[in-house]
């Protein structure tokens, strides 16, 4: 008997790590749902992955600042008779300006889009993956969540979120088949500093801190397949994740308040 085709949900599909997840997940059989707003990238990436690996590669465009989009997203997927057995939980952003000075309706699209959705889209796909007995998840925390406080708005709480309801979902969901991992990246080649505006101070970071978005991928999928709930990839990010994580509180807010690269 043939076996059943898993499908991967993954956003932020049109860049970066998300791009690099496909790929890697394309190579190796899945099936794809691909989420982003740039509907033109997903189309070109997913016409590409079907000439390479002749999978299915399914796309949805939405913008998951909206609240309407993870049910928009489920729905599609319904529709199409697409089953999510793997979700990748990836696009994100980090906003820069300060927060008192920043427009509430970005401070709330922030939240809406690394908090509300991710946590929305876990609880989406469960059912399925529940009555399976099968499912992985990975959520994109960040090295940030290890981080001094303060290194950039509300991002460094929203990553630390991101890395906590990825272990309690882990230790709640690991008896029925899913396993899920907050997969913590450092400094990695994405569009992410030029979405932020902070590409001349990363330019100026030594070579040492930064990995390719392949080699995050291949050490997060490996995680979530073994059952690890967080991964760091990469030595020098372990170094510095279990470097920083034991420090008095007070010499964590003072190398947060004075050794932030990207302070406005
Ligand atoms: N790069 C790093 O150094 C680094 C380090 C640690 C953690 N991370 C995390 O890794 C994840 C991926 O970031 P990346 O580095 O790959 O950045 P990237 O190259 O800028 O890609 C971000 C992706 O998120 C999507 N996205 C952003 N806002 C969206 C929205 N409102 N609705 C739907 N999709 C949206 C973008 O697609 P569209 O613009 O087409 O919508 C894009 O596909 C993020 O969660 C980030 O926080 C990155």
């Amino acid at each position: 008997m043939s076996q059943k085709v898993r499908t991967a949900l993954i956003t932020g599909a049109s860049a970066g790590i998300g791009q690099a997840f496909a790929e890697h997940l394309a190579q190796q059989g899945y099936a794809l749902l691909l989420v982003a707003r740039r509907e033109e990238r997903l189309k070109e990436l997913a016409a590409e992955l079907k000439q390479k690996y002749a999978i299915r590669c399914d796309v949805f465009a939405a913008d998951l600042n909206d609240p309407k989009a993870p049910a928009a997203i489920i729905s599609y997927a319904e529709k199409q008779g697409i089953e999510i057995d793997v979700l990748i939980n990836n696009a994100g952003l980090s906003g820069k300006t300060a927060f008192a000075e920043t427009p509430w309706e970005q401070l709330s699209a922030e939240i809406q889009l690394m908090i509300t959705s991710v946590t929305e889209l876990c609880h989406r796909v469960l059912p399925n993956m529940k009555k399976n007995g099968w499912g992985r998840i990975i959520n994109l925390s960040s090295l940030a969540a290890f981080s001094p406080p303060g290194a950039s708005l509300l991002y460094t709480g929203i990553k630390h979120y991101v890395l906590d309801i990825s272990q309690s979902l882990d230790m709640e969901l690991k008896p029925f088949g899913i396993h899920v991992t907050a997969l913590c990246p450092g400094f990695t080649h994405t569009e992410f500093h030029d979405v932020m505006g902070t590409r001349d101070a990363a330019n100026k970071l030594p070579a040492i801190l930064w990995q390719n978005a392949e080699d995050v991928v291949k050490e997060g999928w490996h995680a979530v397949m073994k059952g690890n709930p967080v991964c760091v990839p990469g030595v020098v990010n372990k170094v510095l994740a279990s470097t920083i994580r034991p420090m008095p509180v007070k010499l964590q807010y003072y190398l947060g308040k004075n050794m932030n690269p990207f302070a406005h």
